[in-house]
């Protein structure tokens, strides 16, 4: 994340603008560790098991705040389970675990793609001991060798993947991408629709601010972003996983003590502003908005929901077109209910079904790649 100059500038003064431009001048400073997004080349080439193989590819799923929620046990030959890591919940924004579980689709369906690029059929059985608790699987899944297996397209795209956290560029949607990402959703029960019309841009665009702040202004759902912000290439190196805020602007507030967890839980300092400003200047950007609803909101299609919405995030990658979600105004917390409510309306999905996912379409730079912890310790022992 790099917060925007002017907000540096601003609010620090004239004496510190020297050393913000000596610090630009070195743009390594607190660059992204390199352990920490080693993933994003695939398996280590020695691997044999294709079950490891094919998580490899698997764990650099879009995943809700990059908790990456997963755990997998290997223990039965040619198996997978994958469960809910209990430790890597969002409890206040997420009290039903409905984006854990769309993550977990996500996981699945990328996991599918790479088995089935090296040869094996991933048959995947869905909460196998029964109703989704923490304490049992999300599912079971078996790899069958089976030879002259097709090999998505999409699958190219996993490493290309990024989700755009920063300002898109301020071209309109292309047509041409539009009509080929809705041709292209191949999930009939959960409707893809995308807008671009001027007027309902902005709408939904109120709407999307409205949210974030509102989740910003409350202690307890602001914490639980806070709580995974990893603030330079240390505590990125050491988690690899949460909200990373590296780079040369991050490195000299962290350093003239502006940029601390605790600021950023404060209003009214550069910490808690950089953070809004960034998080509104990527909605000042918008120019088309999307999103995926469901007429029930039953686990399988949470993550029926997680599947489509990678595949559509691949297919965008494809195309050129960049993608971020916007999930606090979907968020099922009491405080949230009449933007909730809100949004349905504006969207027209029925209040009785329910908003999967929100994002934004457009077109930006490569934003760089977001840590993954190592394969190893998703396995448990
Ligand atoms: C269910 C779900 C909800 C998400 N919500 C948001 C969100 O509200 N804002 C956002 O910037 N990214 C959101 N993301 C994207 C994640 O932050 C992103 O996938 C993660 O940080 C890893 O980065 P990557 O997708 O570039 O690999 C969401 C992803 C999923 C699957």
């Amino acid at each position: 994340m790099a917060f925007p100059r002017r907000t540096f500038l601003r609010v620090l003064g004239g004496g510190i603008v020297v050393a913000a431009g000596a610090v630009l001048a070195v743009p390594r400073l607190d660059a992204m560790p390199p352990v920490a997004i080693e993933g994003w080349r695939g398996p280590d080439p020695a691997e044999t098991d294709p079950r490891r193989r094919a998580l490899a590819w698997a764990l650099l799923a879009p995943n809700p705040h990059n908790l990456q929620s997963w755990v997998v046990d290997l223990s039965r030959p040619d198996t997978i389970t994958l469960h809910v890591d209990a430790g890597r919940l969002l409890p206040q924004t997420d009290p039903h675990s409905r984006q854990i579980l769309i993550g977990h689709g996500c996981f699945l369906e990328i996991l599918a793609l790479a088995a089935a690029a090296g040869g094996f059929r991933a048959e995947v059985t869905l909460f196998p001991d029964g109703p989704w608790r923490l304490d049992r699987p999300v599912a079971r899944i078996v790899f069958a060798r089976q030879p002259g297996l097709a090999v998505d397209p999409l699958f190219a795209e996993v490493p290309r993947r990024r989700t755009v956290k920063e300002e898109f560029d301020a071209r309109a949607l292309d047509p041409v991408h539009k009509a080929a990402l809705l041709a292209g959703h191949g999930a009939p029960a959960l409707a893809l629709s995308i807008v671009d019309d001027a007027g309902e841009v902005e709408r939904l665009r109120g709407l999307a601010i409205a949210g974030s702040e509102l989740e910003m202004n409350l202690p307890r759902t602001h914490k639980e972003s806070i709580d995974v912000v990893r603030i330079g290439g240390a505590e990125i190196a050491a988690h690899r996983d949460g909200i990373s805020l590296k780079g040369p602007m991050i490195w000299a507030l962290r350093h003239a003590g502006a940029m601390t967890a605790e600021k950023a839980m404060t209003p009214g300092t550069l910490a808690w502003q950089g953070g809004l400003d960034y998080v509104m200047s990527g909605y000042a950007s918008a120019r088309a908005f999307g999103w995926i609803a469901s007429a029930d909101n039953a686990r399988e299609t949470q993550i029926a929901a997680g599947r489509a919405y990678v595949r559509l995030q691949l297919a965008a990658t494809a195309l050129g077109v960049a993608l971020q979600p916007h999930s606090q105004t979907l968020q099922e917390y009491p405080e949230m209910a009449d933007l909730r409510a809100a949004m349905h309306r504006q969207t027209g999905v029925p209040a009785d079904a329910t908003l999967q996912m929100f994002f934004r379409l457009g077109y930006a730079g490569d934003p760089g790649l977001s840590p993954r912890r190592a394969l190893s310790s998703f396995e448990t022992a």
